[in-house]
Parts: structure tokens; C-alpha cells; sequence
């Protein structure tokens, strides 16, 4: 299959996937249509397509990464493409250069896609203005994760069959985390009515105009809610202690068997990883029959296969047309 012949579902027209804020729901359902296309044809397979081929996608990864990384890395070899991993300590970075200068001097080995990885909020944003290239944004800081707000909705999707009239709650670290924000532009714009729950010091109180409910209790909430994302205290992007103990938070914001039982009985758990078993959820959780961790894992393939295809057909139409 050529990117040309791929089943678009809806619009799209971005050159950059630099978060979910800025799309419509109706181009938020194009990516996850395309990622449900790309589960029906590779069918859980390892097969390569041919929809990148000759094309050359690059990771920048300036912050640790595992799953994100090697996530990007297969699906675009899984669509043909040919990959450069480039990380910040092995690089010329630590002999001084720009970012842009390093970002330049890549583009000029000719790359048409680069997934960017970086601790400052904003740093994809100043590449999408320097760069030919298409941008992914693969976290930015404490802004946004876009494709894994897409993979979260995508999981949830799956399971539940819909998002509109679902209750989604978004449990722990919200102020410093990128996958909250993701989560949140997307499903509210999806039709969810989303839940933030956490340690009042880390619930910022301007999170309300993202169109979000802020409960302080999770076992208050746990009866009504369809989908639970259990997100890492993000002690790396801390400055300060926000609550008094992990024991404490465990306690108070940790999903554990005890908990799950006060939930409905098809109750979703979700973490986007690196869980940290005993602090956001117990063992029991996450290997338990509510936990789809690791179907977030493989979706997340698939979300990636179907934003790169989607930036690299825009790309490709913004050179014929040049
Ligand atoms: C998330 C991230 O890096 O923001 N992880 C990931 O991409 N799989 C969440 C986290 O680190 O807590």
C-alpha cells in the first residue's frame, strides 16, 4: 500500500503533531480511525508495509525514554521507513552545539519526519519553525504527549466502544504531567467528561478551563467512573515535596485491590508507564483483569504508525506541490 491509496477517514492538513490542543475532533477520529486500520491489517503480525518507504525518520531524544523511543523506531520500520536514533549524551550536544544547529545539521542528511523528545516545554514547537521536516512532539517538558493522549483514547475506545458519555478520571501528578494535559484536550473534545483527582499541591487550580471536574478523593469518585489513568508522580520535574509521604499517596491515590471493588465491575485501568508498582497501583492492578497497560503498549504502535503516515502524506504533497 502507497501512502496516496491509505483510507483517510476525515480532515487532517497539519504538517506537525505538536499536541492535541489544537485539533479538531474530527482530526483527532482521523488518527484513531487510521490506527484501527493499521490493527486490522497487521492483525497483531510483524509484517513491514511499504507506505514510508524511502523516506528517512529521525528520533531526537534529549529526556530518558524506553517505550516511546521504540515505539516510534518500529512503527516506522513497520511502515518502511529508514530510522535514526540520535540521544542528547552521545551526541555533539555535549561538545556545545544548538539544539537547532544539531536539528539542522540532521535535516541536511536529508530526514522528512523527526520525533522529538525534550525537558522544555515548547522545544518541538521551535524545531516545527527551523525544520523542513514534519515534527512529532514525544513529550515536551510538563505541556504535551500527543501520541500518548492518542493511544490512552485509542485503548479506551477500543474497550469501551465509544468515548462521548464516558466518565475518564485522571489520577495523580496532574500540575506536572504532559500525558494529563494530552488527555485532557482530547477527550473533552471528544465528548468524555473528564475527572482530575490528586494531592491538592498537585491540581493546579487553572486546570478547570480545560473543561475538567477536580475531585480531591478518589474513593469519592471510583463508584461513577468507566476509566481510571494512573499517572506517575513526576518526582524528575518536581521542585519541592508536594505531599508528605509514597506511603501517603499510596494510601490515598493508589488504585489496590481493596479499592477496585468500590468501582463498577468493567472499570478500565490505564497507566502510561514506567508504572510504579505500590505507588500508583499495586501488583495485583496491574496485571489484574481491569488492566489494559499493555494493550496501551501495543496501541501505541499503531497511533504512532497512523500520525507519521499522516505527516508524511502531507509532506510529500507540500514537495509535489512545490
Ligand atoms: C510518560 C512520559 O514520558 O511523559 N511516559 C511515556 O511516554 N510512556 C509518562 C511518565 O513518564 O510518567
Amino acid at each position: 500500500m502507497q501512502l496516496a491509496d491509505l483510507p483517510i477517514s476525515g480532515p487532517w492538513g497539519e504538517r506537525h503533531l505538536l499536541g492535541l490542543e489544537r485539533l479538531t475532533a474530527a482530526q483527532l477520529n482521523t488518527v484513531l480511525d487510521l490506527a484501527a486500520h493499521y490493527d486490522q491489517v497487521t492483525n497483531g503480525g510483524t509484517e513491514r508495509l511499504s507506505v514510508l518507504k524511502g523516506l528517512v525518520v529521525a528520533n531526537l531524544f534529549f529526556e530518558n525514554s524506553t517505550r516511546t523511543r521504540t515505539s516510534f523506531s518500529l512503527a516506522a520500520r513497520r511502515l518502511g521507513a529508514d530510522t535514526v536514533d540520535f540521544t542528547a549524551s552521545s551526541s555533539s550536544l555535549s561538545k556545545g552545539e544548538t539544539f537547532i544547529d544539531t536539528a539542522l545539521t540532521i535535516e541536511a542528511m536529508g530526514i522528512d519526519l523527526v520525533v522529538c523528545r525534550h525537558r522544555t516545554p515548547g522545544a518541538p514547537h521551535l524545531l516545527a519553525r527551523h525544520l523542513k521536516a514534519g515534527v512529532l512532539n514525544a513529550g515536551d517538558g510538563t505541556h504535551e504527549h500527543p501520541t500518548q493522549g492518542l493511544l490512552d483514547i485509542y485503548t479506551i475506545r477500543k474497550h469501551c466502544g465509544k468515548i462521548a458519555g464516558l466518565t475518564v478520571a485522571l489520577v495523580g501528578d496532574i500540575r506536572h504531567s504532559r500525558v494529563a494535559r494530552s488527555n485532557i484536550h482530547g477527550l473533552v473534545k471528544l465528548g468524555a467528561r473528564v475527572i482530575v483527582c490528586g494531592p491538592s499541591t498537585l491540581v493546579p487550580n487553572e486546570i478547570r478551563q480545560l473543561g475538567v471536574d477536580v475531585a480531591w478523593s478518589l474513593d469519592d469518585i471510583l463508584p461513577e467512573v468507566d476509566c481510571v489513568n494512573l499517572l506517575r508522580v513526576q518526582f524528575e520535574r518536581q521542585r519541592g515535596a508536594f505531599f508528605p509521604s509514597i506511603a501517603e499517596y499510596a494510601n490515598l491515590f493508589g488504585m489496590n485491590g481493596e479499592r477496585i471493588k468500590k468501582a463498577k465491575s468493567n472499570l478500565l485501568v490505564l497507566a502510561p508507564g514506567p508504572i510504579n508498582r505500590g505507588v500508583e497501583l499495586t501488583p495485583d492492578v496491574a496485571d489484574g483483569p481491569h488492566s489494559v497497560i499493555l494493550n496501551q503498549v501495543s496501541n501505541g504502535l499503531l497511533i504512532r504508525m497512523a500520525a507519521l503516515s499522516l505527516l508524511a502524506r502531507e509532506h510529500q504533497e507540500k514537495q509535489d506541490a512545490a
